[in-house]
């Protein structure tokens, strides 16, 4: 039987890390679809968001995406090839965000996950897991945090991975793309009615991922 968890919350809160480490408790896939929308943004390019949908369309056809292994060991392939570690840089995520208001690219990615998702068990995580792409999923969960604590750990995970950005411009950047993803008529980044909301504000990794095993013991 497939198993669908989701993960769903703002910019920065910590979701990747819970996810995987998730993932690889339940001896199952984990899929980050922010990287699916950074990696079409990284594709179409700055300002990309701004070409007619006419012409977004036969480029997303282009775009195939595959998931490979469970757990940590979960890779996202890009017609065949891992992806670009430059996804990862916060300019990336605010194109990501500017892309992930446009209906067809939406619908494409959630086409998309939903194949994979239908093939395998799943850690989802994202803005629209547990409300539009996986509503019936078994296991829902919206982490959230406050602006500040999210931009201290977004500024730690880029500086992990070589990339020492200013702080106070990833705190603009995510203020940004909170805005856009909350307010957008599609898809908008909201608890699904049935997620568990987790501030994760105050809560190292670990007792966050203690408090999501739990539910999902309880609940079977
Ligand atoms: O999660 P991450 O920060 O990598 O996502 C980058 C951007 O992609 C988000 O700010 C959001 O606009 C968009 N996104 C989305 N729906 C998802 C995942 C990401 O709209 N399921």
């Amino acid at each position: 039987m497939i198993t669908i968890v989701t993960l769903d919350g703002p910019a920065g809160v910590g979701k990747t890390t819970i996810a995987r480490e998730l993932a690889d408790r339940l001896g199952i896939a984990y899929l980050d679809t922010g990287a699916m929308f950074r990696s079409v943004a990284l594709f179409f390019g700055d300002g990309g968001w701004e070409r007619p949908v006419d012409q977004l369309v036969p480029e997303l056809n282009r775009l195939d995406f595959d998931l490979e292994g469970t757990g940590k060991y979960s890779e996202l392939l890009l017609n065949g090839l891992p992806l670009a570690p430059e996804i990862r840089k916060e300019e990336v995520g605010l194109w990501a965000s500017h892309l992930a208001r446009i209906p067809v690219v939406r619908d494409f990615l959630r086409r998309n996950q939903q194949a994979i998702g239908r093939s395998t068990s799943l850690v989802a995580e994202g803005r629209d897991m547990g409300s539009v792409v996986f509503p019936g999923a078994r296991h829902k969960f919206f982490m959230d945090a406050s602006i500040d604590v999210r931009a201290k750990r977004r500024h730690a995970q880029l500086k992990s991975m070589g990339m020492d950005e200013d702080l106070e411009r990833i705190r603009g950047q995510i203020r940004i793309r909170d805005d856009q993803d909350r307010n957008r008529v599609v898809a908008p980044l909201k608890p699904a009615l049935d997620a568990v909301i987790i501030d994760t504000s105050a809560l190292d990794a670990d007792r966050v991922l203690e408090k999501i095993v739990d539910h999902i013991r309880e609940k079977g």
